[in-house]
């Protein structure tokens, strides 16, 4: 049986990527933000999962305004590296799992969520830094991904309480495959920033730090926050965390946090990182 082992969360940052892929990782502005993942790198080492159900947003690299899925699942056995204007970053392809991503689609829609099935996509940084930042530069990504794009990009997003039973009906996707598979799940994005508009450079530390205490500790709760005040509070962008929700609801109700990270700035961007365990 596969199981879900473990869940990751971290923001995405583009700039993060561009530090990694320039060899920039020791200036100073960035010595800070790379030190919170030291734990996590040693961690997934030991870790080593089969698979990671990536969840992230496309930021209008694999889907334009022409056709935007809430919840797209990437069913295709490999996925590259998207052009998102500088040319596609230099990181390995990265292989998915198509039998496990189409298992997951027939048992999750069949348990009454929407999925939109994608059998080909490129993955922008919102997958790929997130990658990086947990695994460094190596010549193959160690292990499996089914990306999961979710849209927070283009209004409405889905509410953080779908996000949150969508990680339950994952779980039990995941929990229903014959293989003997140890899989994550990783909810990437936010965590406060906003990069439009008059109030762009919003940070919320306060709204963060909150956030990070919940989602550990009192998930159901925080699933029912509205949307509107991650957007009031976190800044437009800040409601990429209702991913961290669709992570946190393929855990069990309690779980042991084996790290917790958080860092202003990055870029425009509060920096937050957690590494949770099924207790
Ligand atoms: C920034 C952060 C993001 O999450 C993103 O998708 C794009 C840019 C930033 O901080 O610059
Ligand atoms: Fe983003």
């Amino acid at each position: 049986m596969a199981r879900i082992t473990a869940g990751v969360s971290t923001s995405h940052v583009p700039a993060i990527g561009a530090a990694i892929d320039l060899g920039k990782t020791a200036a100073p502005y960035w010595v800070p933000v790379f030190a919170g993942y030291e734990y996590s790198k040693k961690w997934i080492a030991q870790q080593k999962p089969d698979v990671i159900v990536l969840v992230y947003n496309d930021h209008a690299s694999a889907f334009s305004l022409d056709l935007v899925p809430t919840f797209a699942i990437g069913c295709a056995e490999e996925f590259r590296p998207a052009d998102e204007g500088w040319g596609p970053r230099p990181v390995p392809i990265v292989k998915g799992h198509a039998k496990l991503a189409a298992h997951i689609a027939q048992s999750v829609i069949q348990d009454d969520f929407d999925l939109t099935i994608a059998n080909r996509m490129d993955v922008d940084h919102g997958l790929t830094v997130p990658l990086s930042l947990l695994f460094g530069q190596p010549k193959q990504w160690p292990c499996l991904v089914i990306p999961l794009a979710v849209n927070v990009v283009l209004y409405p997003p889905p509410s953080g309480r779908r996000c949150y039973e969508l990680g339950r009906a994952i779980r039990r996707a995941v929990e229903s495959y014959d293989d003997d598979l140890d899989v994550q799940v990783w909810g990437t994005g936010g965590m406060s920033h906003q990069l439009q508009g008059p109030r762009a450079g919003l940070i919320n530390r306060q709204f963060d730090n909150a956030f990070l205490d919940r989602i550990v500790n009192d998930p159901e709760g925080l699933s029912r926050k509205p949307h509107l005040d991650y957007v009031r509070e976190a800044g437009s962008e800040g409601i990429e965390l209702v991913m961290w929700l669709i992570m946190r609801g393929a855990l069990n109700a309690k779980v042991t946090q084996k790290h917790r990270f958080y860092h202003v700035p990055a870029s425009n961007t509060a920096v937050g990182h957690l590494v949770l365990e099924n207790a």
